[in-house]
């Protein structure tokens, strides 16, 4: 059997025989084509079209100004580096607040950009009827809670949620409407430890985590961040296994100093005409 026949996709049931299993789910973010085979190769589960893609791609200080134009271009480069791992797009601020028609009409085009399954941030009584709409429209969607990024402007800052009794008990009992409403999976992000815990043992589906602690059934990080790329801040939580930016910084200064010295191109680099051509080039007066 060639390789490309022995790839085994993953799916939405394999999240859930992963959670049944034991067995951690691993993610991260991607949002363009190389990387996209980089993370799928290495045999990453899945791979998140994150909304992110505002700051790390975009330059913009939060992802509230992320279009959906902005996550189709990035979701069909990211789908077309993908042969195995699930591939979840972010719907972005707006898409999916305002009708369910247009719920349905913006999922369905991050789907026929190549996503596997959407993914919403929230848990307010609308979005679960719009998270209820997209799964009986045959649309995979992976919820989000905890600190929700887009919602930024009404949360007032980068703050740990679930941080009481009371907090972790309502947070359930939303990630229970979700479970309810079909999501197949659920984001918690920037929840400590015990209240993650506590939600992941309590839900059926599989929880992934973000700054939420060891307990959660799978992990999912910030490419920039674990590859050391991004130029922000990197948060407490995220855990960085390379310093990717300072290798990029050298090599291109090395480029440049090659270019000024005229080291670069050298001989291997160069295309020659034939020698009867040279020839003639020689004996033309110049
Ligand atoms: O946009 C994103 O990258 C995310 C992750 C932080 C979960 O939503």
């Amino acid at each position: 059997m060639s390789n490309e026949t022995s790839i085994k996709r993953r799916t939405s049931k394999s999240f859930q025989k992963m959670k049944e299993a034991g067995e951690k789910i691993t993610m991260l973010t991607a949002y363009d084509f190389a990387t996209a085979k980089y993370v799928d190769e290495a045999g990453i589960d899945s791979i998140l079209v994150g909304d992110s893609l505002g700051m790390t791609m975009l330059g913009y200080d939060d992802t509230v100004n992320v279009t959906m134009n902005d996550m189709l271009v990035f979701t069909s480069a990211v789908s077309r580096g993908v042969k195995r791992a699930l591939l979840i797009a972010d719907m972005p601020f707006l898409s999916f607040q305002i009708s369910t028609e247009q719920t349905l009409m913006n999922a369905g085009k991050l789907i026929q950009a190549g996503a596997n399954a959407v993914k919403i941030e929230g848990g307010s009584d609308f979005i679960i009827s719009q998270i209820k709409a997209l799964t009986q429209a045959g649309i995979s969607v992976t919820g989000h809670l905890g600190f929700t990024p887009q919602y930024i402007n009404t949360i007032g800052g980068y703050y740990v949620q679930g941080k009481s009794y009371e907090n972790t008990i309502k947070m359930l009992e939303i990630a229970k409407k979700l479970e309810d409403a079909g999501v197949f999976a659920i984001v918690l992000e920037m929840v400590s430890e015990e209240s993650a815990k506590y939600i992941s043992e309590n839900l059926t589906i599989p929880t992934i985590g973000i700054g939420a602690g060891r307990y959660c059934d799978g992990q999912v990080l910030v490419i920039d961040d674990v590859l050391g790329r991004f130029y922000g801040n990197t948060p407490k939580f995220s855990k960085q296994y390379v310093n990717i930016k300072e290798i990029i910084k050298n090599a291109i200064s090395q480029y440049g100093n090659e270019v000024k010295n005229i080291i670069f191109p050298s001989e291997e680099h160069i295309f020659k005409l034939p020698k009867e051509e040279k020839e003639k080039l020689d004996n033309t007066l110049k």
